[in-house]
């Protein structure tokens, strides 16, 4: 007998750039679990949510990140769905959102302006990186880095030319940047200790600077639940005085490097989120 029927998202390809398989991978090792654990598992685009021949399951596993397959989910979760990510956290995500939320919250997140692209402000310091406002990465101009003051106007230029009428400005820090995934909330809520790794990434030379492996996965945390978020990446820059700031956190990222680790642990996690064990 089936534990429950559930949906399974994929993310927009658009916002998945040169990750499509990695992030498509994710989601599809996870339902395998999920089945495994007796759960009716069935596999959407966002398209399809949009456009539904039928009423929503009983919970929904997502990495969707679009303002308006967002908007339907959070329709459906008034009317009780469950789902993990919850749609308010993966909008959360949203850049201006999600440093609101951090200065609320008192997170260790790089220092960041929010500017008009119509405006040419002149960055607090160069190099300097510019960011659309609102979703994370999807194509070239979104995310760029910028040595002079020359470059940041003409980055904020190409982002008004598209119709994004805002920008984040951020301060670029020098430092070993490391990359995290988590799962789960830690502590009495979530039934079970949360799961983590981080990583140097790959494409530099590791200064070595002091590194304090449960400050890292405390500040994740803590950054993860000012957003609501459950399953969760990002990326943060360890300095040479040893402090840890945080670039950037993402919903549902593809765990490349420790997919099968990381599908099992998520559908444990789903199990015991959705179908009453915690929470
Ligand atoms: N303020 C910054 N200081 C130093 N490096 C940065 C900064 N912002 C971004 N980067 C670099 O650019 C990468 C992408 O930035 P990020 O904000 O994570 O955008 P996205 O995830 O949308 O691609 C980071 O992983 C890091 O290597
Ligand atoms: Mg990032």
């Amino acid at each position: 007998m089936s534990r429950g029927r559930s949906w399974g998202v994929f993310r927009e390809r658009t916002h998945s750039p040169n990750r499509e398989v990695d992030d498509a991978e994710i989601l599809r090792l996870t339902g395998k679990h999920l089945e495994e654990r007796g759960f009716d598992v069935v596999l959407k685009s966002p398209d399809e949510l949009l456009a539904p021949a039928e009423g929503p399951p009983d919970f929904v596993f997502l990495m969707c990140e679009g303002a308006e397959v967002l908007r339907q989910l959070r329709n459906w979760e008034t009317g009780g769905l469950r789902q993990v990510n919850s749609p308010v956290a993966v909008l959360n995500t949203y850049r201006e959102r999600m440093i609101a939320q951090f200065e609320e919250a008192d997170v260790a997140f790089i220092r960041s302006a929010l500017v008009s692209t119509a405006a040419s402000p002149r960055p607090a310091s160069l190099p300097v990186w510019v960011k659309r406002s609102d979703v994370h990465n999807t194509q070239d101009g979104d995310v760029v880095f910028a040595a002079t003051e020359e470059a940041c106007r003409a980055a904020l230029e190409a982002l008004a030319r598209r119709d994004l009428p805002r920008a984040v400005l951020q301060e670029h820090l020098e430092g070993d940047l490391v990359k995290f995934y988590g799962i789960g909330t830690g502590g009495a809520r979530d039934g079970g200790p949360p799961w983590f790794r981080w990583f140097y990434h790959k494409d530099q030379t590791v200064a070595g600077h002091p590194l304090d492996p449960r400050g890292l996965a405390r500040l994740a945390r803590t950054a993860a639940a000012a957003l609501g978020l459950e399953v969760y990446g990002g990326d943060a820059i360890a300095t040479a005085r040893g402090d840890l700031v945080l670039l950037d956190l993402n919903a549902w990222p593809s765990f490349a490097l420790y997919r099968d680790e990381a599908s099992a642990e998520i559908a444990a996690y789903l199990d015991r989120r959705l179908t009453g064990g915690a929470r």
